[in-house]
């Protein structure tokens, strides 16, 4: 087979890898020829996510200092890094945000994934790439995000210093707006309906956007060797600014 990208004899691991982007990003890799392996924590999705995406799993809360020293043992080496861990939510009107939930926000995206990174170090090939996923809200002013504009702002605010801290290996982010993954399966129906349709008919793309479009751009950052400390918003125009 004929690849447009090909990733023959390389290895990726994607953390939160079993579900919406980190699953289609484990699938675009496979694609790609590469050895990847994903982790999760629930044992049953990782089993059925491996079987779709055609990765390797392994079971890790990545919140859990005993499971990333044994994921951290388990790989030798690592030429892609994929942080895709979706944490607690975060979000609501400041007024009445809850901020011990804002704090495990914190606790469940941004503290683990920078432990996975500095555990995962000395795997990384000096041609690594590493990509994280921030979120839109860190850029686009949207009234109830203030929480998770502080989460994501302060992921993308690590992105540059670490590329040139760990160059020559590269560090990336995409922003992705509103993604229809199962990260909108623990809102309230009624909102995500809304939030949809909102979506749909106000962004220039005017529809949600798919895991399949933020997977082919942390491809697209994960392979091109002259791309580092850049964020790529990769949803559909919610955050150009407009006119009027
Ligand atoms: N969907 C959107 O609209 C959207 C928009 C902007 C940004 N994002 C960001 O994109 C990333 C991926 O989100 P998604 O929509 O793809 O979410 P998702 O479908 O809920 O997938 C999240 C993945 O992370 C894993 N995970 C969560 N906590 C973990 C932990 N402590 N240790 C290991 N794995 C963990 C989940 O598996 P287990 O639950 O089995 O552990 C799952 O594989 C997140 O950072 C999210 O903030 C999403």
């Amino acid at each position: 087979m004929t690849r447009q990208i090909d990733l023959t004899g390389k290895h990726a691991l994607i953390a939160g890898g079993t579900s919406g982007i980190g699953e289609a990003a484990a699938a675009a890799f496979v694609a790609a020829g590469a050895d990847v392996l994903v982790t999760g924590r629930d044992a049953t999705r990782l089993a059925e996510s491996t079987t779709r995406s055609g990765a390797s799993g392994l079971v890790c809360d990545a919140t859990s200092s005993a499971d990333i020293t044994t994921l951290a043992s388990q790989v030798e080496h690592l030429d892609f890094l994929v942080l895709s861990l979706s944490g607690a939510s975060g979000g609501g009107p400041f007024e009445t945000l809850d901020l011990t939930a804002l704090r495990e926000a914190f606790e469940g995206k941004l503290w683990p994934q920078l432990t996975l990174l500095q555990s995962l170090l000395p795997k990384l090939s000096d041609d690594a790439s590493v990509v994280f996923i921030s979120a839109a809200s860190a850029r686009a002013a949207l009234p109830g995000t203030t929480g998770l504009a502080a989460l994501n702002g302060a992921l993308e605010a690590a992105i540059r210093p670490l590329a040139t801290e760990l160059a020559p290996r590269r560090v990336n982010a995409v922003s992705p707006g509103v993604i229809d993954t199962p990260w909108w399966s623990a809102a309230p129906t009624d909102l995500r309906e809304q939030t949809y349709t909102q979506i749909a008919t106000t962004i220039p793309a005017a529809r949600v956007g798919t895991p399949h479009d933020v997977a082919s751009a942390i491809l697209l950052l994960a392979t091109n060797p002259y791309i580092t400390g850049t964020t790529l918003p990769i949803d559909g125009g919610l955050t150009l600014p407009r006119g009027g």
